[in-house]
């Protein structure tokens, strides 16, 4: 029989630590496991129960959450001979949280259904910061019967759940607001180089949009981190260019060129391939500055 306090984190990187904490706040029992225990063992010092696999994370819980790179990663650790569905109890419930693009989610279900795992689809937006305060927006689709199981565990890590239909709404919704956060970023990242070659200061252009309709505090935060060249990571470069590839991919998949899309994700491979892809994704703007080789 599951136990609903009980909730197994699978991941704990930038934000799986962060949702974490913040379940532990909520007064939830928390069992963490990670690739590379060292990264989760901080989270023992919180109160988690740093374990060595995810059979042993899943055994009794009433949840196991996964927030791991991608969709590879997702489907090893739940899915495997020791992964955490071998040992979820039958009434226990998978929220997939990672983000994971369209083919990634249909995967992922399909691992669901061989276990028969109750699976809702659930991706987030917001990154460190908001993932930090639990003021996360989870986009969550799934079947209607848990729904009210999951809402104590969603809210101790976000700020809104939105409720999208059946499992695989939210992984949709999540590529579209992914492709509008990937364009604002090359967007920013050409015009803060273009202001540098033609001698704007590119202040005074985050200063000319600010509190009006174009400012928005994004631009603020990601052209103040590309202005400084400083990327302390929020979201890493190389997860971004995973994203973008996931738009791309879903959109081909449904007949859409998406150029500007195409065009970001180029500038994302230039800046990892120059060293950059653990830094944040306003990196970017190595692959866009003036004066790049
Ligand atoms: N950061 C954001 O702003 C943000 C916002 C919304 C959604 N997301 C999504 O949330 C997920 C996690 O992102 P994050 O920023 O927390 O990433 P992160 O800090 O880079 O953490 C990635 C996690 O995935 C694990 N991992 C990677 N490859 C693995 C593999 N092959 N097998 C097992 N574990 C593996 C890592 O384990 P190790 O520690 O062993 O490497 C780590 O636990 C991603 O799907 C990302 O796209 C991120």
């Amino acid at each position: 029989m599951a136990k609903d306090n009980v909730i197994a984190v699978l991941g704990t990187g930038i934000m799986g630590a962060a949702m974490a904490r913040n379940l532990i706040s909520a007064g939830m029992e928390v069992r963490v496991w990670n690739r590379s225990r060292e990264k989760a063992e901080p989270l023992g010092d919180d109160g988690a129960q740093v374990v060595d696999s995810p059979a042993e994370a899943a055994d009794g819980a009433g949840f196991v959450l996964t927030m791991l790179a991608d969709a590879d990663a997702v489907a090893e650790s739940v899915g495997a001979q020791d992964g955490a569905l071998s040992t979820l109890p039958g009434d226990g419930v998978w929220l997939q949280m990672s983000t994971v693009g369209l083919e990634g989610q249909e995967r992922l279900a399909r691992v669901a259904e061989e276990h028969d795992a109750a699976y809702v689809d659930a991706p987030v937006l917001g990154t460190r910061q908001p993932a930090e305060q639990g003021q996360l927006i989870v986009l969550a689709s799934g079947p209607e019967e848990v729904r009210g199981r999951c809402e104590p565990v969603f809210d101790a890590v976000g700020a809104r759940t939105l409720w999208l239909g059946e499992a695989g709404a939210g992984s949709s919704l999540k590529l579209v607001t992914n492709n509008w956060i990937v364009g604002l970023l090359g967007t920013l990242a050409e015009t803060v180089a273009l202001s540098e070659a033609i001698g704007v200061d590119p202040s005074q252009f985050l200063q000319a949009i600010e509190g009006g309709p174009l400012g928005v505090p994004y631009a603020q935060m990601k052209g103040q981190m590309m202005i400084e060249e400083e990327f302390p990571t929020s979201f890493s470069a190389k997860l971004a260019r995973k994203d973008a590839g996931l738009v791309l991919a879903a959109a081909e998949a449904n007949g859409l060129r998406l150029p500007l899309t195409e065009a970001v994700a180029a500038h994302f491979d230039e800046a990892i391939n120059a060293g950059h892809g653990e830094d944040d994704m306003a990196a970017i703007y190595q692959a866009a500055k003036p004066g790049r080789s």
